[in-house]
């Protein structure tokens, strides 16, 4: 499957990393993008960001990648974390950057577009924006995590927002915790699949 990831300015770049991990990047053709604002935030937050060797990196401004154009077919486009400046640019249909431009592609041709904000609490100008991009189709899924699977560390508590991530653009993780209504299910025996993936990446 062909993917577009991008991040933008909001704090949370460990979802993207969480993310990143979790996907086979050599059995799926993986396309990041990171805003400048992205960039400055993951060296604030995180010491030792690491991108994958087989995923592709384009520049925010480059407009000459594929996903830009409907014609490319792409599976779905995930921006995370998602600015509510960058939300509210895609809400008014702005286009002029490569991230900016494959969101708009992806709403057009009723592809999968999935967006991460983080920012608490909203004003309502961020919530009239998130209602349009309802409208317009996109998947608006916040990183709020859950805590009934007890998570226990904090890549624990972030994965529970990523698993979501993942089941949406349909590569769901086996060890993710799924609620039953006996109580908890999880593929333990999985641990090493995700040892070898990481491993893989
Ligand atoms: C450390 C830091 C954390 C930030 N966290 C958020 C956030 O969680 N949500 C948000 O919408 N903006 C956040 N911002 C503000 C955005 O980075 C800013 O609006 C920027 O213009 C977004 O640009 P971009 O969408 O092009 O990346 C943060 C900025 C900094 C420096």
């Amino acid at each position: 499957m062909k993917f577009v990831i991008a991040a933008t300015g909001a704090s949370g770049t460990v979802y993207l990393q969480r993310l990143l991990e979790q996907i086979d990047c050599a059995a799926h053709e993986i396309h990041l993008i990171m805003s400048a604002h992205a960039e400055q935030v993951a060296t604030q937050e995180l010491d030792n960001f690491k991108i994958p060797s087989r995923v592709s990196r384009h520049p925010e401004s480059d407009l000459n990648v594929p996903f830009v154009s409907g014609s490319a077919h792409f599976d779905a486009m995930v921006i995370v974390p998602c600015s509510m400046a960058t939300l509210g640019r895609i809400a008014s249909g702005s286009s002029d950057s490569a991230l900016l431009r494959a969101a708009d592609v992806f709403l057009k041709e009723r592809r999968k577009l999935i967006l991460v904000p983080r920012e608490t609490p909203w004003n309502l100008i961020h919530a009239r924006n998130v209602v349009t991009l309802l409208e317009a189709g996109a998947i608006v899924l916040p990183a709020i995590p859950s805590f009934y699977s007890r998570p226990k560390s904090l890549v624990d508590l972030v994965d529970t927002v990523v698993w979501r991530i993942l089941d949406q653009i349909g590569l769901p993780n086996p060890r993710a915790y799924r609620w039953s209504a006996g109580g908890r299910i999880r593929g333990g025996e999985q641990d090493k699949a995700a040892e070898t993936l990481r491993k893989k990446n």
